[in-house]
């Protein structure tokens, strides 16, 4: 058990600490479920993008998804090998591109045809032959929210499976491009494994097709997306997930990879937050918190569902809004959730915050981020200090003169 207690006296609120056990076991029991199979697990960098949580995936022999050039220093710079490291994303600039050719990672996962051909001329520039793969959009409907949702015409990512076949045919006749996977990824905190299975179905049958035209393919990208329990979600079991996916691929003897972020990290996370106030405007009850948008946005975001545990607290004073000090009404952590009657510095412990929580938060209000703390074992250790003011200011202080 954590001491969510004596961590918010020693590090303050509000503050995330992540319980690197659980992510230990969520990346076992997905390793697991491919064995047998050449399988490599690229951690999605962007689900918690902090070093030390990186570093303990490298050290757990995962691979790295990386969306950015900075993602992928990140990886390497904890250890993660550059066969093991992706660069995927939708935009990716002519610099993000040369670098990830200079460091010789895996394979750069192309989602046009014109960045195919950027691709194209950037490695003939260095005289090099890129490895690539490409990200089919198949035209699923993951039946997740419409913001997490990818794998749709409707959504930028991907392209079309003719496009698809056109640009392996450009790249395999190029002296610079190096056709080695096929990529899909049709969403994220998916909880049905039939739209998993049928995207899978479509881009192995493609597979195929390519391998019909001498176009021998080493990677099936499988992307992440497997849905965690926030509230009551049924989720999919990694064993039932790999099946359907060996299922899809009938007997092909080929790499699968798989790009999890959510799974990996989302329910070894919290959030802590403490009690400012607890006011009432007419009916309608507040909790005021010192946690904000700015440091979890999922609830305003994508009206995200996140358990709330009033420690040590009972009884319940009926439904509150649990919000932060932000100047918008959209600033909250949860709406009409049952809480007992809260006091000044009372801890509230949010759950499933190690996904997408402090990565997609910003110093709006001039917040300084929280601290994140790892709980490794026995072992307690801070992995990001808290920002302080002079933190938020100092890339502008110095145009402050003249
Ligand atoms: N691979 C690709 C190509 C992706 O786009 C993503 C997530 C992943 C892997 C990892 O997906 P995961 O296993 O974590 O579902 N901010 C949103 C989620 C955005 C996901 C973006 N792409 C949220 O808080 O729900």
């Amino acid at each position: 058990m954590i001491d969510f207690k004596a961590l918010s006296e020693t590090y303050g609120t509000p503050l995330y600490v992540y319980d690197f056990d659980a992510m230990r076991v969520q990346f076992e029991s997905l390793k697991e479920a491919f064995k047998g199979r050449k399988s490599i697990l690229a951690y999605a960098v962007k689900a918690n993008s902090n070093l030390s949580v990186i570093k303990h995936f490298a050290q757990l022999g995962s691979g790295a998804d990386c969306v950015s050039i900075g993602e992928v220093r990140r990886a390497l710079m904890v250890g993660i090998p550059k066969y093991r490291i992706l660069l995927s994303g939708v935009g990716k600039s002519d610099d993000e591109i040369r670098e990830a050719i200079k460091a010789d990672i895996l394979y750069i996962n192309v989602e046009s045809e014109a960045e195919l051909s950027r691709v194209e001329m950037i490695a003939r520039e260095l005289n090099a032959k890129a490895r690539i793969s490409i990200r089919v959009n198949p035209n699923i409907d993951p039946k997740t929210h419409p913001y997490i949702s990818t794998g749709l015409h409707d959504n930028k990512f991907g392209v079309e499976i003719v496009a698809a076949k056109r640009m392996y045919i450009q790249a395999k006749n190029s002296n610079h491009l190096d056709p080695v996977g096929i990529h899909f990824h049709i969403g994220s905190q998916l909880t049905e494994l039939e739209p998993i299975y049928e995207a899978a179905a479509i881009v192995s049958d493609l597979l195929r097709s390519l391998q019909a035209i001498n176009i021998e393919l080493k990677f099936f990208d499988i992307g992440g997306g497997l849905g965690v329990r926030y509230n009551d979600e049924i989720t999919i079991q990694p064993y039932d997930y790999a099946q359907a996916i060996l299922s899809a691929l009938k007997g092909l003897d080929i790499t699968i990879i798989c790009e999890p972020g959510r799974f990996l990290t989302a329910n070894a996370g919290y959030f802590l937050t403490k009690v400012l106030y607890e006011k009432r405007n007419g009916a309608k009850r507040f909790v005021i918190v010192d946690g904000a948008m700015n440091d979890l946005i999922r609830p305003s975001l994508y009206k995200a569902y996140h358990r709330i545990e009033a420690l040590g607290k009972e009884g319940d004073e009926g439904p509150a809004d649990v919000v932060g000090p932000v100047c918008e009404s959209g600033d909250f952590l949860a709406k009409n959730y049952p809480l007992p009657a809260m006091e000044h510095n009372d801890l509230l412990v949010v759950h499933s915050a190690g996904a997408y929580g402090f990565g997609m938060g910003s110093n709006y209000n001039t917040r300084g981020r929280s601290a994140e703390i790892a709980v490794d074992g026995e072992n307690i250790r801070l992995i990001r200090r808290r920002e302080t003011f002079e933190d938020v200011i100092a890339l502008e202080r110095e145009y402050l003169e003249g």
